[in-house]
């Protein structure tokens, strides 16, 4: 009987989309657990697990539909080309947080994208989203925003339908088309009311989160911006690596607990695009060696949207073409491993064991040498290596280096944004 209720209760979870029971714990005060997506606990975890090899495949080519979007978003003169590949590409943001929504609350497991502000949420009789919705009749509190409210002036491209303030936008290869909406959303232990998201109605593609994306840019209409007195545009996470088996990170809001052994580099801010995380990169050391990168691949211009990103949402960092190239010839230099291989977009790999130099990100003000585990990915069998970075497409467009997942995976990065300032310290984020 107890398996038979243990089994039902199971199925009743995975139907719902919910997390996996056992990783199911609370989440206390202002922090929420971080879960990769492919992690044990998470629905969205593929049934079929791809091999090693067609998985980095997978996130090289997801990766590069996301870079193609946040250069899309910088770039003032857009040319950029629409990504049209053969097969759709599932390009959610690599990590998620648990967020209840309505009264009584409904839970969705939400992408966590650094590079969006806004939140939106799947809503019923939304066409194209997945079968968990947010049942808006269902909340006591909920209410749409009509053609009048002020935030309908914050959305891109608002229009009415009927009285209500629907929007369209485009999101990597997908568009959405949402109506404004209001409700209670519950983070952790803080109750937010009167939350301004989205509740999609319509779909097209796959690159939006299942359940919802919750953005933590700083522009208009962000979580940032509508929890100014709570949270006072501060916030951190630490991204636990999907290979641990300890699967969750954090993410904490507010400035209450954060580390104070931390180092800082200046915020920048593009006014063409408010809501990205700009700093600034100004060289990288491979070993003992800075790197010779020519400074335009590197600067920072607002007019041109050049510069350096820190993303939630990459896998795996790209830099632009000159910069990578000095940084991959050097880490060669130093490897003496003659027979390097390629693997998809990975341009340094070996089939043989190898020591790999420390790189150091030096910005300004701070220099971030990261872990090996944060360098090198390697196959599930062990045969080969890669280095775990990227070269961005060689175009016009290609303006944007970007900090990725995988190089923040067990550091603690901390968005002060009061103060103009962006903190790493090192953490075991389990
Ligand atoms: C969204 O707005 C449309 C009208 O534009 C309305 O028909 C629909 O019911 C709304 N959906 C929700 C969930 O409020
Ligand atoms: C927004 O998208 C909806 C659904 O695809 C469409 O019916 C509507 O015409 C679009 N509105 C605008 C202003 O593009
Ligand atoms: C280099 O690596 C490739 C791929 O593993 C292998 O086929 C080739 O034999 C290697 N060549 C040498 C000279 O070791
Ligand atoms: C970063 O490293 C460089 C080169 O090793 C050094 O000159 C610089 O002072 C360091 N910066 C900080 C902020 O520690």
């Amino acid at each position: 009987m107890k398996t038979l209720i243990v089994c039902l209760v199971f199925l009743f979870i995975s139907q719902t989309q919910g997390l996996n029971p056992k990783c199911n714990t609370q989440d206390h005060g202002s922090t929420l657990q971080v879960f990769h997506i492919y992690s044990p606990c998470s629905p969205f975890k593929p049934s079929k697990p791809l091999s090693w090899e067609d998985d980095m495949l997978l996130t090289l080519a997801k990766d590069q539909v996301r870079l193609q979007y946040l250069s899309s978003l910088v770039v003032a003169k857009k040319s950029v080309v629409p990504v049209a590949s053969g097969r759709q590409i599932l390009q959610s943001p690599t990590y998620i947080v648990m967020a209840r929504i309505g009264t009584p609350p409904q839970t969705m497991l939400m992408a966590m994208d650094t590079s969006n502000d806004a939140a939106w949420i799947p809503c019923n009789g939304c066409h194209g989203c997945s079968s968990k919705v947010f049942n808006t009749a269902k909340s006591s509190t909920f209410k749409t925003l009509g053609c009048h409210a002020p935030q309908c002036k914050q959305v891109q491209n608002p229009s009415c339908g009927g009285s209500a303030c629907v929007f369209n936008m485009t999101y990597g290869s997908s568009s959405i088309a949402a109506n404004l909406s209001r409700d209670t959303i519950t983070l952790a232990a803080d109750p937010i009311p009167s939350y301004v998201f989205g509740c999609l109605q319509k779909i097209t593609g796959r690159s939006v989160p299942q359940q919802g994306l919750m953005g933590l840019g700083r522009g208009r209409l962000s979580l940032l911006s509508q929890t100014q007195s709570l949270y006072k545009s501060t916030f951190s996470y630490c991204l636990p690596s999907f290979r641990s088996p300890k699967f969750s990170g954090s993410l904490r809001l507010g400035p209450t607990g954060q580390p104070l052994r931390i180092k800082y580099t200046p915020l920048l801010k593009n006014p063409r695009r408010p809501s990205l995380y700009f700093v600034k990169l100004i060289g990288i050391r491979v070993g003992r060696r800075i790197v010779d990168i020519p400074p335009k691949a590197l600067a920072f211009n607002p007019s041109t949207g050049a510069g350096t990103i820190f993303d939630s949402g990459t896998v795996f960092t790209r830099l632009v073409k000159p910069a990578y190239v000095a940084v991959r010839n050097e880490f060669r230099r130093r490897v003496k491993v003659a027979n390097v291989t390629s693997l998809g977009g990975f341009d340094t790999c070996y089939t043989v064991p190898i020591v790999a130099p420390t790189i150091t990100f030096m910005f300004a003000g701070m220099n971030v040498t990261l872990p090996q585990e944060n360098l090198l990915i390697h196959s599930t069998a062990g045969s080969i290596t890669c280095l775990a970075m990227a070269s961005a497409p060689d175009n016009v467009n290609s303006v944007l280096n970007v900090i990725a997942n995988m190089q923040q995976q067990n550091l603690r990065v901390l968005f002060d944004v009061p103060n103009s300032r962006l903190g790493v310290a090192r953490e075991r984020c389990t």
